[in-house]
């Protein structure tokens, strides 16, 4: 029969055993699990809450850290009724992976601290008051001044060998005039393409243009004209010496 049965082993034998919590934790012992483990020494807020994840504003000694915290779970579909799990926790070592990745190349993301299990801490980016605004959000600020600015943020993220998958006004926060590029969790190394490396760069070459549409869109929205093929070539430029970038269209 399909689906069945519906969850995979290991997590039948979480819920068996008592290792799994079938809801996700409240806020009190999310903050204990932060403390304990060493992420950071008090939590202070909720600063964003998503589908996969939720992030706080923590001071741990006299830093401020941002902490992400995924969620254990998402539900994946229904089948028959049953609610059928995905584990999704491991999410959190892929983006710190990532994240590390990236900024070691000094490329504009939060500097990644420490993770643990399905959370980890970095750089925050804003005051005690106020995170950095998203891109989105951002008032006051020249948008001819920072335009080439992003998009230079994204191409210094592409030269590390990262290609972000999910690049929108959301993504980006602005902290005075620079931006920062965050939630890397589904980017895409393009570094060292394992095989079939093509596909790599198919992929990147659409994440790029959708990206590159996502910002243009807002820019003109503000009164400043990008042009998103343009910013796909300039982008793609790095990515160019595994081939086929300009001809994987
Ligand atoms: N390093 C950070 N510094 C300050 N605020 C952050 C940081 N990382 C995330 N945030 C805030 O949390 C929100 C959600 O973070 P994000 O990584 O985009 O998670 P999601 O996967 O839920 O979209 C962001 O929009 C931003 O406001
Ligand atoms: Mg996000």
């Amino acid at each position: 029969m399909p689906n069945d049965p519906y969850l995979d082993a290991s997590v039948r034998w979480k819920i068996q055993s008592g290792h799994a919590l079938l809801r996700e934790p409240r806020y009190r012992e999310v903050v204990e699990f932060v403390t304990e483990s060493g992420l950071a020494t008090e939590v202070l807020r909720l600063i964003g809450s998503g589908k996969e994840a939720d992030v706080y504003l923590a001071r741990d000694g006299a830093t401020l850290v941002a902490v992400k915290v995924y969620r254990t779970y998402r539900t994946a579909n229904q089948v028959h009724r049953t609610m059928k799990l995905d584990a999704i926790g491991h999410l959190a070592s892929w983006e710190f992976e990532l994240l590390t990745y990236a900024w070691s190349d000094g490329a504009p993301v939060p500097r990644p601290l420490k993770r643990e299990e399905h959370a980890f801490a970095m750089q925050y980016v804003g005051t005690v008051d106020h995170p950095a605004p998203r891109l989105k959000d951002v008032a006051g600020i020249d948008m001819e001044t920072l335009a080439p600015r992003v998009v230079a943020a994204v191409e210094r993220l592409v030269e590390a060998g990262v290609v972000h998958t999910d690049l929108s006004p959301y993504n980006i926060l602005v902290d005075r005039q620079t931006p920062w590029i965050i939630d890397v969790g589904k980017c895409l190394r393009v570094d060292r393409l394992g095989a079939p490396p093509w596909l790599k760069v198919h992929q990147a070459r659409e994440a790029l243009t959708a990206g590159a549409q996502h910002l243009a869109r807002f820019f003109a929205g503000r009164g400043v004209r990008l042009d998103a093929a343009s910013l796909v070539e300039r982008w793609g430029h790095s990515i160019e010496r595994f081939g086929r970038f300009s001809s994987a269209a």
